[in-house]
């Protein structure tokens, strides 16, 4: 019997996704079973066919999965999502000394087009079905909007008993990036969130207090670019052009620097010492579309009036976090 940890990764891919992928595939410790796509950072075309890349580029076997290309409610009221301004706060898109318009991810990620196929079964039903038939030891790894697993949730709840828990990337204590009080995975499909919140899983959450503080730098991409690899120059070019939209877009307080958000919560599986200060809370999204449409309610008192239900990190240890991945990457040749 394998000691391997079992994970399904659900993923909005995107240049921060791709790396929580290339993780998981690197780990020798994660049996990674399959990565389910959702609509999120791009279209759900986009999301799946960067994962395709991601997948090929690593030789991978891995089956990919296509979800869902809407969230569970959100868009249908257009006064929801009107006034997104793109997760910057900036409404026009800024330009670089090229001319070219500054992205956190692009369409395409910078890889091959792939030459594997997506499966034929739609990524909630095989959500369903894996965990169902499972023995209760499967860790959830979403890394998008939440809405394959709480479209999973709606059509068999019994997978609640089934799964391990789930990690996933999303929310704000104190930061927030989509709007002023919410974060980006979360306010794409708030109720997708509550349901995955209220679930009874045990659930940890990885907000953007904890991703900003596991930034890469300019030294980590030159440290990947001296690899010289296919596979640490894609990254490099990833880590570059994150920096340059943060530097944009969301200056941090490292200066010059970049998240890598999803690939967090892989980490955190690998070694849970890359997150700190984690607190167990009670943890509500806003579904009531006013200013504060999807953000993440910590309950901080003492005496909260509903149970607890999330650990939320609220810190990182950016130096263990880059470590772990850069030395992932250099294994891959
Ligand atoms: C989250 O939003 C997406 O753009 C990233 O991939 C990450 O999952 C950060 O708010
Ligand atoms: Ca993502």
């Amino acid at each position: 019997m394998s000691d391997k940890m079992k994970v399904i990764l659900d993923c909005d891919t995107g240049s921060d996704d791709a790396v929580a992928i290339m993780t998981a595939i690197l780990s020798p410790r994660i049996e990674l079973l399959g990565v389910t796509t959702v609509a999120g950072n791009k279209e759900i075309n986009f999301t799946t066919d960067n994962t395709l890349r991601v997948v090929d580029m690593l030789r991978s076997k891995v089956p990919v999965y296509r979800g869902c290309a809407e969230s569970m409610v959100a868009k249908l009221l257009p006064s929801r999502h009107g006034s997104y301004s793109g997760m910057t706060g900036v409404t026009q898109d800024k330009l670089d000394e090229k001319g070219e318009v500054i992205s956190y991810h692009h369409d395409r990620l910078p890889m091959p087009d792939p030459v594997s196929r997506e499966q034929p079964e739609h990524a909630v039903w095989w959500l369903i079905d894996t965990l169902m038939k499972s023995d209760g030891d499967i860790t959830l790894i979403p890394t998008g909007p939440l809405t394959n697993i709480g479209m999973a949730i709606r059509l068999e709840p019994r997978i609640c008993k089934k799964i391990k828990q789930i990690i996933f990337m999303g929310g704000g204590f104190k930061v927030f990036n989509a709007t002023s009080a919410s974060e980006f995975n979360i306010w794409a499909d708030p109720e997708a969130a509550q349901i995955v919140l209220t679930s009874g899983v045990p659930v940890t959450m990885v907000p953007l207090d904890a991703t900003h503080q596991a930034n890469f730098t300019r030294e980590d991409e030159a440290e990947l670019r001296a690899m010289n690899t296919p596979l640490a120059t894609a990254v490099a070019d990833l880590v570059d052009e994150r920096i340059v939209a943060y530097n944009a877009y969301q200056p941090q307080e490292l200066h010059d620097s970049a998240p890598i958000h999803d690939a967090l919560c892989v980490a955190y599986l690998l070694d849970p010492e890359v997150l700190q200060d984690v607190r167990f809370m009670r943890v509500d999204v806003d579904i009531s579309g006013g200013f504060a449409d999807g953000a993440t309610l910590c309950d901080t008192r003492a005496y909260p009036d509903r149970p607890r239900n999330c650990h939320v990190a609220l810190g990182a240890d950016r130096l263990r976090f880059s470590r772990m991945i850069i030395d992932l990457i250099r294994t891959f040749r």
